[in-house]
């Protein structure tokens, strides 16, 4: 597996198999950017080559230079930061961490890695550590796959060993905030391996069994609980039940906790975990089902946020609630006029079966509240409208306190994850009246992002704090890899929510 430290040492002596600097652009074309350490001859020699290349030092841009006279790594990679000097030590981290990515990605398959980019402060270097980590992301295509007769068994995919170079790195502020980048990178590989992976292979008790797994595999203690689909029919989970009746693969609450003895207040997180949206009998077109084994990403970041909350130690305990099922069309499937009671109670009329997450949240959200947390903050793949509004790569935030609200956004900004607060007018409430049940699942077209939260609100007790957060567009990268997201699943959502889990122990 990939991992990451820090060390002090010269970067032209590391013996890496590949080492990454910075260059900027400048009136005069490429130059090297600060943080390099490089010797005199090394740096003659790789300004010579960048006049050649007719290298910008814009950012994205990356050039390999294999046998640089005076250091030791077999290769030079050579990231852009954008506009600058050779003096310039302070650049945006999204910059930093995107440059450190574009870098990684271009040499995934070495060893060792060294990464000599600007780290004036322990935010940049966090930012490179960061970048760096989630450049190297490969979804081994292998690993799930059962083992065939006959045929040797694949290597397995394993990251590089990186090495961030910074003056910084003999201090304890430098050495956690590059322990945190690793825990939260590999917390982040974790949930993109179970968005990419096949949906015949994850489905409801499978992702149980993976995070069982993986919860037993941590060196943090986490708790993992299941509810079974008798469980759920049993405990009043009528969404959720609904929602996966039509499935030969069985719905499943999971919930996951890390409670330690030094908590300073309590949280709770909920991810949609639809691990197939086929739409159900409100079946999807074929364009719009291909990419909905991605309909679980709320679900795998909720998982891998709890993992990486308890490997840091957080001090606060944090649970999160997977609700898991499939959504399949079949002579059991719920059809659009079902009526269903939800676990707290209110009875919700079935219009659109494909408007499935948010009967699967209102049950998680529930479970969550009874458990009285500080707040709530549930996170899904839940509308095209989210999409339509805010794009590929902005979620949207949503809630019942701006103040909380705000918060999210800000955890968001400061992970480098896109994310934009949204209204909940109160007038959208009426769009859910009906003469059925207490309430239908959905109004019409027009803010579909905003009427879904504005039912998931149903389900938050008077006076609790809650966000949503919808992540339709930014789970799941369709296109090739950008910034620090590989194309498929991007575990969009675990830096924002470790942050926001973080910002609760050190609040005021
Ligand atoms: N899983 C989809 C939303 C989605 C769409 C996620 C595209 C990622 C990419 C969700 O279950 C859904 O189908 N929503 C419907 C709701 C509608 C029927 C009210 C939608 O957005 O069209
Ligand atoms: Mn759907
Ligand atoms: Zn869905």
């Amino acid at each position: 597996m990939t991992s990451v430290t820090v060390t002090t040492k010269t970067s032209a002596d590391l013996p890496v198999d590949a080492l990454v600097v910075g260059s900027v652009r400048t009136p005069d074309g490429a130059d090297l950017a600060a943080g390099h350490g490089l010797p005199r001859k090394a740096v003659v020699h790789l300004q010579a080559v960048l006049a050649d290349l007719e290298a910008t030092g814009k950012a994205e841009e990356v050039h390999r230079v294999v046998a640089v006279p005076g250091v030791k790594a077999t290769s030079v990679v050579v990231t852009g930061l954008g506009e600058g000097t050779t003096r310039r030590t302070a650049f945006e981290h999204t910059v930093l961490r995107e440059a450190a990515a574009s870098a990684l990605r271009s040499v995934r398959g070495k060893k060792a890695v060294g990464v000599a980019l600007p780290t004036p402060d322990a935010e940049s270097l966090s930012a490179v550590a960061d970048g760096a980590f989630a450049g190297c992301y490969v979804y081994d295509k292998a690993a799930p796959l059962p083992a065939r007769k006959g045929r040797p068994a694949a290597t397995p995919v394993t990251g590089p060993k990186i090495v961030v170079v910074s003056g910084l790195g003999q201090g304890k502020a430098a050495k956690d905030a590059v322990a945190r980048a690793g825990v939260l990178g590999a917390a982040r590989d974790w949930a993109r391996d179970l968005v990419n992976m096949p949906p015949n292979l994850l489905y409801p008790q499978s992702f149980a069994d993976a995070v069982k797994k993986r919860a037993a595999e941590s060196s943090a203690k986490i708790t993992v609980s299941v509810l079974d689909e008798k469980a759920l029919v049993k405990g009043g989970f009528g969404g959720i039940t609904g929602v996966g009746q039509g499935s030969s693969n069985p719905p499943r609450i999971v919930t996951m906790s890390w409670s330690p003895s030094n908590a300073k207040g309590s949280v709770a997180l909920v991810g949609k975990g639809i691990t197939f949206d086929t739409g159900g009998l409100n079946l999807k077109p074929s364009t719009g089902m291909v990419t909905m084994k991605c309909d679980m990403a709320g679900a795998a970041a909720v998982a891998a946020t709890v993992l990486a909350a308890a490997e840091t130690g957080v001090p606060v305990a944090v649970t999160g609630y997977l609700c898991l099922a499939e959504n399949m069309p079949s002579g059991t499937a719920q059809r659009p006029s079902d009526v269903v009671v939800m676990r707290n109670g209110t009875s919700v009329e079935i219009l659109d079966t494909d408007a499935e997450g948010r009967m699967v949240l209102g049950d998680g959200i529930c479970l969550a509240a009874e458990k009285t947390p500080d707040w709530i903050v549930d996170i899904a793949t839940l509308t095209g409208a989210q999409m339509i509004a805010l794009g590929d790569d902005t979620a949207g935030v949503m809630g019942n306190d701006d103040a909380f609200r705000a918060k999210v956004v800000a955890a968001a900004d400061a992970a480098g994850e896109g994310a934009w607060p949204m209204p909940l007018p109160a007038a959208l409430r009426a769009k859910l009246d009906t003469p059925t049940a207490d309430i239908a699942h959905k109004g019409d077209r027009a803010g579909g992002m905003l009427t879904a939260a504005k039912f998931l609100e149903e389900f938050v007790p008077e006076g609790m704090t809650w966000a949503h957060v919808d992540i339709a567009g930014p789970a799941f990268n369709e296109k090739g890899p950008k910034g620090r997201n590989p194309k498929g699943g991007t575990g969009f959502g675990v830096s924002t929510l470790l942050g926001l889990v973080e910002g609760h122990a050190t609040r005021a």
